[in-house]
């Protein structure tokens, strides 16, 4: 047993030491690592701006109802507070929308882990029968018809806008989507009064005897595997990685999600099955439903209860509503009530 946790506690002082050294050479302390950008799509001001745009216009969907921001509020903290999510018509998703906050550190997307970079993930939504119901090759000549895009277009990438400027500006917009402002990372960066007495033995709970972080590890809050853990026995129609190679010990992993801002981002789990913390509490106290492809890290535990209201406070210690300035391009705004 002992040996068998060395490896997380060592982790854990890894991280720390990742994070502190990266704190103390960002003097805004803003971010904890670069944004991983690929060679060719740099990130500049017009593009995140033709982006941002981009995001927020419903006439990127058929009939334009919908527009990324739909799932992905940001008074929500980038999801839409539906157990799954609602696209064109009102069709039913297949899926509980994740926050998109950080994105830009994710090593694949989707509950399958299986998307390999955000310029590619745009097509999905915007080709998905019950999400935007688009087709690019009807969406491409819309948007080249509006002349303020063709202009940015023309301006940023030197060509007509078509699917290269769509994915790239939305991607670019993504990476500035950047949440590590929380109570918790003053508290990582040395101000040890920025968690209370209880957040700091939820933090301890966390991290130590309960093992969260073997899966949800800070900064990001999560380890970016996928994992099966235990929410099913049997997993009915949504069976995760399953759907993409067939291989039958991918039943039931889906991509492990942060755990940022996650008092904003109810309801829980791919098929937003969980309502509130206490729901997913209970689910790990009982160690998982036993499926056979169960992590062996879900295990059973016990909670007093002033131990469940340690861990929820510790957890509301990740919410982080800095990134709505970044959302609005730093304009004066309105703030949205949460
Ligand atoms: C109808 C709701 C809906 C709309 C509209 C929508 N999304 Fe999503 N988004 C989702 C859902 C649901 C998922 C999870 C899908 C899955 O895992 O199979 C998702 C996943 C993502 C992910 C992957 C996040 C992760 O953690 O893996 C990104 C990035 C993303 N969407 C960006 C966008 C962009 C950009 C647009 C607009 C072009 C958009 N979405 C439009 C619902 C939506
Ligand atoms: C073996 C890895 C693993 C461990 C250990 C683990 N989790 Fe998770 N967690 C996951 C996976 C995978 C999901 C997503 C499952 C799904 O979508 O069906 C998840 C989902 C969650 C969610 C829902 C987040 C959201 O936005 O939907 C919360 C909250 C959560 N875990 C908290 C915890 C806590 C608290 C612990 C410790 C008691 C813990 N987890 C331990 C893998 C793990």
């Amino acid at each position: 047993m002992k040996s068998k946790r060395t490896p997380y506690f060592l982790l854990i002082i890894i991280s720390f030491h990742v994070v502190f050294l990266f704190f103390s050479c960002t003097p805004n302390r803003v971010l904890p690592i670069a944004i991983p950008t690929p060679a060719d799509n740099p990130i500049t001001d017009a593009k995140v701006d033709l982006g941002r745009q981009l995001f927020f216009d419903k006439r990127l969907s058929i009939n334009n109802s919908v527009s990324c921001a739909t799932c992905h509020n940001p008074k929500f903290a980038m999801t839409d507070r539906l157990p799954i999510s609602k696209g064109v018509y009102g069709r039913v998703a297949f899926r509980n929308a994740p926050s998109i906050l950080n994105a830009g550190f994710l090593k694949t997307m989707m509950f399958d882990g299986h998307v390999p970079s955000l310029e590619m993930q745009a097509i999905v939504p915007l080709q998905d029968h019950a999400e935007m119901g688009h087709d690019l090759r009807v969406l491409i000549p819309k948007l080249r018809g509006i002349a303020s895009y063709q202009t940015a277009a023309r301006e940023i990438f030197n060509r007509d806008f078509d699917a290269f400027v769509l994915t790239r500006s939305l991607a670019a917009f993504e990476r500035t989507l950047v949440s590590f402002q929380s109570k918790f990372d003053l508290y990582l960066a040395g101000e040890s009064d920025a968690l209370t007495k209880s957040q700091k033995r939820g933090w301890a709970l966390f991290s130590g005897a309960l093992n969260c972080v073997s899966c949800h590890p800070p900064p990001f809050f999560t380890s970016y595997e996928v994992a099966n853990n235990g929410l099913y026995q049997v997993y009915g129609k949504d069976e995760g990685r399953f759907r993409i190679h067939n291989d039958s010990s991918d039943i039931g992993k889906f991509k492990i999600p942060s755990l940022r801002n996650v008092e904003l981002t109810f309801p829980y789990m791919h098929d937003g099955s969980m309502t509130t913390i206490d729901d997913v509490l209970n689910h790990y106290m009982q160690g998982g439903k036993h499926h056979k492809n169960q992590d062996k890290r879900i295990r059973a535990f016990l909670l007093s209860s002033q131990d469940r209201q340690d861990i929820k406070t510790f957890l509301n210690s990740l919410t982080d509503t800095s990134f709505i300035n970044t959302i609005y391009g730093g304009k004066s705004i309105v703030f949205p009530s949460f």
